[in-house]
């Protein structure tokens, strides 16, 4: 049987990578710049930080982590999203201690059992970021400025739109599931049977869910936003405004319901139409009580995850012809000699951060210029005979197409003076 990848599971190959990078690079810089630190963490958990933070009834949780027995009986699961590990981290590396605000980034494979389709896989890259410490409005905007940012530097806000909400917190959110519940009660046998289940279990996402009937009824099903209790009206008001005053734009989506159990207040995703039913390319949001709740002090935070291979589908729309990987000189020899002379030639210009490649046969001079032409070569660097019996190096400039002899011991210092 030929070996091939598990389903769902994808390899990321050299001729994307550098969109990858391109990515990773600017979630860095502009993280950074807000004062986010990286931190790295496994992507094997035991079962129960997931369990606890992401809620037992929630899809994640109830049939899609990759669980399963150590040697020693205690149940692992691969992670299914960053959020319950760093805080984990948070707590057993005691940071509330250190300092009164984290601010971390990671970046990494994440593991859901969901149907595999266009821009949703088994394994997938996230970048995230958590800001544990303030309660304050203006920290959630600060963080949703600087997601924003990220999707202006890579220029792919053509493409989103930014929703946000607030799913109240413990005072009005209670009292507002009873609301759903009375609302939901005598439709109920109109619902599907899994939100029938989810009457009692977990209200809100029926509001959630993509069954054509359950949508149609949760249409008119009373609204989080008018049932915020005042602390959390205030404080969603004070995140709109700022986001007003910096010029984030964003829409406000009282449906936003979350996958995860572990939010509170601010609630948003950034959302696209060009990538069919997988449409949210980041979301997050504040969840308070989540340090509390895995054993930690009574510590508030906020935080967001993008999901890489979407952003990398609209970067393809974004800038179609990628970020070819292109080599400053291609060096071709004819003859042993020439060879022999190529090959310092070409360790000393890469010494000198010059990209160089150059065959490793005697092929011919015109497969050798093909080669060069693939790679995209700004200069080639031509070692005949001729050339090696004047000691020179026929120097061609790729893209005017003409030619200079350059003497052999001067041409790095030549090349590094025409580039500068
Ligand atoms: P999430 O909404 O489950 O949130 O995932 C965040 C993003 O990861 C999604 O918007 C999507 O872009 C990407 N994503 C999720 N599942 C898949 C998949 N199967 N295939 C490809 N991409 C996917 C979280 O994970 C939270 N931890 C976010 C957060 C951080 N909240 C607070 N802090």
């Amino acid at each position: 049987m030929k070996i091939k990848s598990i389903r769902g599971f994808h390899d990321i190959l050299p001729e994307s990578i550098r969109r990858w990078h391109f990515i990773e690079d600017a979630a860095r810089r502009i993280f950074e710049l807000y004062g986010f630190s990286e931190i790295r963490i496994p992507v094997l958990e035991f079962t129960d930080v997931f369990a606890r933070s992401l809620g037992t009834t929630t899809d994640i949780v109830e049939k899609e982590m990759y669980t399963f027995e150590d040697r020693d009986g205690s149940s692992l699961t691969l992670r299914p999203e960053g959020t319950a590990g760093v805080v984990r981290a948070y707590i057993e590396d005691s940071m509330h201690a250190k300092s009164g605000i984290s601010k971390l980034y990671y970046t990494g494979m994440m593991f859901r059992h969901e149907r595999p389709q266009k821009g949703r896989f088994r394994g997938f890259y996230q970048i995230g970021a958590e800001l544990i410490g303030p309660q304050e409005p203006a920290s959630d905007a600060e963080l949703v400025t600087m997601l924003w940012r990220f999707f202006e530097e890579t220029e792919l806000t053509q493409f989103l739109e930014l929703e946000i909400s607030s799913l109240g917190d413990q005072n009005c959110r209670p009292q507002y599931k009873e609301k759903l519940v009375e609302y939901f009660t005598p439709q109920k046998n109109d619902l599907c049977e899994n939100c029938q289940r989810r009457l009692q279990a977990n209200p809100l996402r029926i509001l959630d869910c993509k069954e054509k009937k359950c949508k149609e009824i949760a249409a008119e099903a009373p609204s989080m936003l008018d049932n915020l209790c005042q602390e959390c009206e205030n404080h969603f008001n004070a995140v709109k405004e700022n986001l007003t005053a910096v010029g984030v734009p964003f829409v406000i989506n009282p449906k936003i319901v979350r996958g995860l159990d572990y939010y509170t207040r601010t609630v948003f995703e950034v959302t696209t139409q060009e990538l069919g039913s997988q449409n949210a390319v980041a979301a997050g949001g504040r969840y308070d009580g989540l340090v509390e709740e895995l054993g930690g002090p009574d510590i508030a935070a906020v935080g967001f995850a993008m999901g890489i291979e979407r952003i990398v589908l609209l970067q393809e729309k974004a800038i179609p012809k990628g970020f070819p990987k292109k080599v400053d000189v291609f060096i071709a020899h004819l003859g042993d000699e020439a060879r022999k002379a190529a090959f310092p030639l070409a360790i000393e210009l890469r010494q000198k951060d010059v990209s160089v490649e150059m065959d490793y046969g005697n092929k011919s001079l015109k497969s050798q210029m093909k080669r060069a032409d693939k790679l995209g070569a700004g200069f080639t660097f031509i070692l005949g005979e001729e050339e090696l019996e004047k000691g020179v190096v026929k120097v061609r400039n790729m893209n005017e197409s003409s030619e200079e002899d350059i003497k052999i011991n001067e041409v790095v210092d030549a090349y590094q003076k025409f580039k500068s």
